[in-house]
């Protein structure tokens, strides 16, 4: 589930790197070079395919960890642990809950476009258009509120496992653990500050 995970992380770099190619200023040129060089490059057809098994991975096991978690203590502790860790780890099955349902809506917008199973949109003029099709989805301001809201909990969920992640490696140690948090927490606030930046600019920039 960590590998997973940490493949995932990395996938959230990279995508957040090109999106905000979109920001560029240039009605979208810059990213639809960067989209037509991953489209063109075979390898990144085959890193789609870990993607979404990766993803697949981290929902499922995710899901038996927690169900496997309740079973084992169907009545929770009677005294709540109040470290900062157990809060941000007992919502991780929350917090990924609302990601995994943002996904979905997400993949509607913008992947099942790509792959025929939804029509262009917002005078997109073919289905690698995405930039009008951004435009389009970010000017309502109902999708642009669920994306930035999702983005938070986003956010909330990579800043533990980012650390969950070093731990279940075996990479934990007294001594770094600090610097590994500031990292991880350094790192969440990138990617939903990131990513929140580009509907809020399209909203009330664009
Ligand atoms: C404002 C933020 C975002 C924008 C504008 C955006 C835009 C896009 C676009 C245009 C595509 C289609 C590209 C293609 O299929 O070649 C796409 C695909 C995808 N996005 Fe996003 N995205 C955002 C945030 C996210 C986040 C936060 C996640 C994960 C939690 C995510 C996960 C995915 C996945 C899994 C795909 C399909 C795989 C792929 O085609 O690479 N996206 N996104």
């Amino acid at each position: 589930m960590a590998a997973a995970g940490a493949f995932l992380m990395l996938f959230l770099v990279s995508h957040l790197a090109t999106n905000l190619l979109l920001l560029a200023g240039d009605g979208g040129k810059s990213f639809d070079k960067a989209v037509e060089f991953l489209l063109a490059n075979p390898v990144i057809k085959i890193v789609e395919y870990v993607l979404f098994a990766g993803f697949l991975i981290h929902i499922v096991i995710g899901v038996i960890l927690e169900v496997h978690n309740r079973r084992s203590r169907p009545v929770g502790y009677a005294v709540a642990l109040k470290s900062e860790t157990s809060t941000f780890s007992r919502f991780m099955i929350h917090s990924g809950i609302i990601i995994f349902i943002f996904l979905l809506l997400h993949l509607y917008h913008f992947f099942f476009v790509k792959i025929g199973l939804v029509d262009i949109y917002g005078g997109a003029e073919s289905v690698h258009d995405f930039f009008p099709m951004v435009v389009y989805m970010f000017k309502n301001p109902v999708v642009s509120a669920i994306y930035v809201v999702s983005f938070i909990f986003l956010g909330f969920h990579l800043k533990h496992a980012f650390q969950s992640a070093f731990q279940s490696f075996g990479l934990n140690h007294d001594k770094y653990m600090p610097a590994i948090k500031f990292v991880g927490t350094v790192y969440a606030i990138i990617v939903a500050v990131g990513f929140s930046i580009i509907p809020i600019y399209f909203l009330f920039l664009y």
